[in-house]
């Protein structure tokens, strides 16, 4: 099976891939969180791209399309894979495209994940990961079972990302509008997309998504 999320920052890309992963064994390849790992190695190129995530904006295309371009023909990918956060531009769209026809393999559905302005700043101002294992939480709907302790690997530290603050929230929900909504016609006149409400709450969303590749 191979998947595109689709959506804004914050509409639960990050939280349904993993669920999907999880469910259907497959791979879950998350630009977000590659690049955030390449960033931490305190070179020059990690420190160029902290600072393009930092600022809301996007990282270059080519740089992107290298790193999927390896992870899409990698053996990890014969199962197939979600991808999340890829493609964010038209250029990294026809880019995928092309690595596919390569390996001869096509897409199955890319799902956008709907989810109203106000709710995704709520959701992005209250979500924190734990350092140990990356599980992702949030203040209000994901809350730990124990205060100060990871639910799945009883980890006690947890961070919360730099490019989570009002300002860089709000330019990149405009980087959004702008260079990745026109993904939404592009894959529309494939006859491949479909939408899920992301207001739902995470359950919810999971079931719709299994109902949609259910019927594939
Ligand atoms: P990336 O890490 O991809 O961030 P994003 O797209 O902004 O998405 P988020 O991770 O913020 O949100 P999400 O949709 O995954 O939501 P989540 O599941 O966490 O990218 C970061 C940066 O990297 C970009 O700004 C850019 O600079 C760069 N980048 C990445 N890919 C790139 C590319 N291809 N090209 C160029 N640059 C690139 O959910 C959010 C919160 O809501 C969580 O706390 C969760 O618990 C909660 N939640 C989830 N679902 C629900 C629900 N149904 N109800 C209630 N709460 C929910």
């Amino acid at each position: 099976m191979r998947l595109i999320l689709l959506g804004p920052p914050g509409a639960g890309k990050g939280t349904q891939a993993a669920f999907l992963a999880r469910e259907y064994g497959i791979l879950k390849l998350s630009t977000g969180d590659m690049l955030r790992s390449a960033a931490q190695a305190g070179d020059e190129f990690g420190e160029n791209l902290r600072q393009v995530m930092s600022s809301g904006g996007l990282v270059a295309d080519s740089i992107i399309i290298d790193i999927i371009r390896k992870e899409v023909s990698g053996d990890g990918c014969a199962k197939g894979f979600i991808l999340d956060g890829f493609p964010r531009t038209v250029v990294q769209a026809q880019a995928l495209d092309t690595m596919l026809e390569e390996i001869q393999c096509g897409l199955d559905s890319v799902i956008e994940l709907v989810v109203d302005h106000d709710a995704l700043v709520e959701r992005i101002s209250g979500r924190f990961s734990c350092d140990g294992c990356g599980e992702g939480y949030h203040d209000s709907y994901k809350p730990l079972k124990k205060e100060g302790i990871c639910d799945v690997c009883g980890g006690v530290h947890f961070t919360r990302r730099e490019d989570d603050n009002a300002q860089t929230v709000a330019k990149r929900l405009r980087a959004y509008q702008e260079q990745t909504a026109p993904l939404l016609p592009y894959y529309e006149k494939k006859h491949m997309l479909r939408q899920v409400d992301g207001m739902l709450p995470m359950q919810q969303v999971e079931e719709r998504i299994r109902e949609i590749l259910a019927h594939l």
